[in-house]
């Protein structure tokens, strides 16, 4: 089995110290940076946006990788990627036009990710999973870091896995919110391509090493 791809959220990072959080991820062996933008409608939080994504697209060495919690995210695609993202995730519930959405991400250059909520099915990605780069799976209800994670992730983790065998699609699994060092042996086990942490790495006395230690689980 690969290594898998390590996201840190800086949704978990110390925000007055920005550019010394992203060096610490530059210098450590974490793949992407996962960037959590909400906007007070599709989830109960907000976060930051578009200026502070360039801020740290400007000191960052690892592609980012955008997941948008907001309604009609449709609209700020473009605006996205000139401020530096790579991959750019939309929510499943938060688009009524979502293969229209996908081929505008990739008409941009962009990786394209759809997201589902923990109540999301994964037979509702059947028509679209050849489209995408990118399934993130929430183990957590999206709207904040540091929540617990949801038993259940492992089993939508090996029917989304399963469906991406069967069917022609390149498509990585993402698992976000709550991953830590004991259930990702069993995410990775179950299918999971790319492991995003928040509070699990910043929170930790040496981040770097939490980082290494995700790497190889
Ligand atoms: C939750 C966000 C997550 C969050 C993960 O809405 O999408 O990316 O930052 O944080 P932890 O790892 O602390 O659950
Ligand atoms: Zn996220």
């Amino acid at each position: 089995m690969p290594q898998p791809i390590i996201a840190p959220s800086v949704l978990a990072a110390d925000f007055a110290n920005l550019e010394r959080e992203i060096q610490m991820i530059n210098e450590s062996d974490a793949d992407w940076i996962h960037i959590d933008i909400m906007d007070g409608v599709f989830v109960p939080n907000i976060s930051f946006g578009i200026p502070v994504t360039a801020a740290i697209h400007k000191h960052a060495k690892k592609p980012l990788d955008v997941h948008l919690m907001i309604v009609q995210p449709e609209r700020y695609l473009e605006a996205f990627k000139q401020a530096g993202a790579s991959t750019i995730t939309v929510h499943y519930e938060a688009c009524s036009h979502l293969h229209r959405t996908i081929q505008e991400i990739k008409s941009l250059g962009c990786q394209a990710g759809v997201a589902i909520n923990p109540h999301t099915q994964i037979s509702l990605l059947e028509n679209i999973i050849r489209d995408i780069d990118l399934v993130c799976v929430m183990a957590v209800n999206p709207g904040f870091g540091g929540q617990k994670f949801i038993e259940r992730t492992y089993e939508k983790t090996r029917a989304l896995k399963s469906m991406i065998d069967s069917s022609e699609s390149y498509a990585r699994i993402e698992i976000d919110g709550g991953v830590n060092l004991q259930n990702a042996p069993a995410l990775r086990q179950a299918g999971a391509d790319v492991l995003v942490a928040g509070n699990f790495v910043f929170r930790a006395p040496d981040p770097k090493s939490v980082i290494t230690q995700l790497k190889n689980s």
